[in-house]
């Protein structure tokens, strides 16, 4: 797909809102503006690249995830999302969900017993493990066992340990153990966290979760009383899940943050793409600097567009979200609705009283960033909800 140089131009801006001050930047002198279009050509589809590659980055991943031809999002994962994001797939309410990312992983083994295994080598080492849920479908009783005299049964989910290291003998570790009355059907959930905690640690551990049901007086159920949905037999929309909830500790620097070290690190990431810009960007951006000049700082908007982008394939939600840029001139007197800093203020003062030569009015930039949600499929086509801070300009400013 061609991407025009608008969008380039456009996603290159996007790319430079994580950086501290755009107007410096854009005001810079043109490179390359004496080589042959040819070149220009080669150079701005190095940028495309470059840039890509970067905003892949900024979504904590080294490359676009395979695309398969996907299946169906679990709904729980969709509910989720749409809890927890609105429309655009900005955040509604920061404090929802306790970390950053929730994985869903679907049961491998179709086993005919009630044994579920999942692979989880998509998880990075360094992700931390919050909670682990098995969610499992239980479907009403088979209509000949309608008339069975329990009412309740025990339902309990074990952690199969590794006969090699328990003398050849196969043992379980009790996980999570609950009531369930025997007509019920639904979804049940079972907390499974420490097993999943011991499989990050040692993923060869990894044998898998096993269900048993009893009566009330301990001994082992008919399973063609309570039965569970499974991948081999039962629709895709009730198979046995797997849910992490995780935190990948990627929490950037916030722009209320105090600590001047936290705001050099970040102001010193992002200028990577712009180390070789295309004259053609940066004429555009020469342009629009020129054409902006006597609007005062403002808000407007930037649709980043993931189908332009070519990552419609593996983002489910949303389509494309709309990041904002700020833009505009920031000069003597601010206003309070320019939201300056007491910095900016003295700056543009300066300025304004030609003091000092070289002293620029303040830059316009966000001054308040939301975080998005992405809802997407990873390479083993398990579907990932994530969430990215600082992606989505609030209000700007003149600092
Ligand atoms: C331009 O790109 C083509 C193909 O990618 C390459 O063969 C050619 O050498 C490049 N030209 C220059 C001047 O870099
Ligand atoms: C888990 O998935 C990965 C990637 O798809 C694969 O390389 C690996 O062999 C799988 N592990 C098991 C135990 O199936
Ligand atoms: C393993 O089995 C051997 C022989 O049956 C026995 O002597 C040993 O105590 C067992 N070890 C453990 C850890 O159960």
């Amino acid at each position: 797909m061609h991407w025009e140089s608008t969008h380039t131009s456009e996603m290159l801006l996007f790319l430079l809102s994580f950086a501290t001050c755009l107007c410096i930047t854009a005001a810079r002198p043109t490179i390359g503006e004496q080589e042959n279009d040819f070149t220009a050509e080669n150079e701005s589809e190095e940028v495309r690249s470059a840039a890509i590659k970067r905003l892949l980055e900024v979504f904590g991943m080294d490359d676009p995830p395979a695309i398969h031809g996907h299946k169906q999002p679990p709904q729980y994962m969709l509910d989720l999302y749409n809890t927890v994001a609105d429309v655009d797939g900005v955040t509604k309410d920061p404090y929802l969900l306790e970390g950053n990312t929730v994985r869903s992983f679907f049961d491998k083994l179709h086993s005919e017993q009630v044994e579920f295994k999942f692979n989880l080598s998509t998880v990075a080492r360094t992700e931390k493990i919050l909670t682990a849920e098995l969610h499992l479908f239980k479907l009403r009783p088979l209509a000949a066992h309608t008339l069975n005299r329990h009412h309740f049964c025990q339902v309990s989910v074990y952690q199969l340990l590794d006969s090699i290291k328990t003398n050849n003998t196969q043992e379980k570790k009790l996980l999570s153990s609950r009531l369930i009355p025997v007509h019920s059907t639904g979804w049940e959930v079972f907390t499974v966290t420490q097993a999943v905690r011991s499989w990050m640690v040692d993923e060869g551990s990894n044998m898998g979760l096993q269900v048993v049901v009893r009566t009330l007086g301990g001994t082992q159920m008919d399973m063609k009383l309570i039965r569970f949905a499974s991948g081999r037999h039962h629709h895709q929309s009730k198979q046995p899940m797997l849910v992490l909830f995780t935190d990948d500790g990627r929490h950037s620097a916030t722009l209320e943050s105090t600590d001047p070290h936290e705001a050099i690190a970040t102001s010193i990431l992002p200028q990577a793409p712009m180390s070789a810009p295309s004259s053609r960007i940066a004429r555009s951006l020469d342009y629009s600097e020129e054409e902006g000049v006597s609007k005062p700082c403002q808000r407007l908007p930037l649709y980043v567009d993931f189908e332009e982008i070519g990552w419609s394939g593996w983002i489910v939600s949303p389509k494309g979200y709309n990041a904002y840029h700020c833009k505009g001139s920031c000069p003597f007197p601010l206003g309070q609705n320019m939201r300056p800093t007491n910095h900016a203020t003295v700056q543009s003062i300066i300025n304004a009283l030609k003091l000092i030569k070289s002293i620029e009015t303040p830059c316009c930039v966000p001054d308040k960033l939301f975080s998005i949600n992405l809802l997407y499929f990873d390479d083993d086509e398990n579907v990932v909800l994530k969430q990215y801070n600082d992606m989505v300009a609030g209000s700007c400013g003149c600092h």
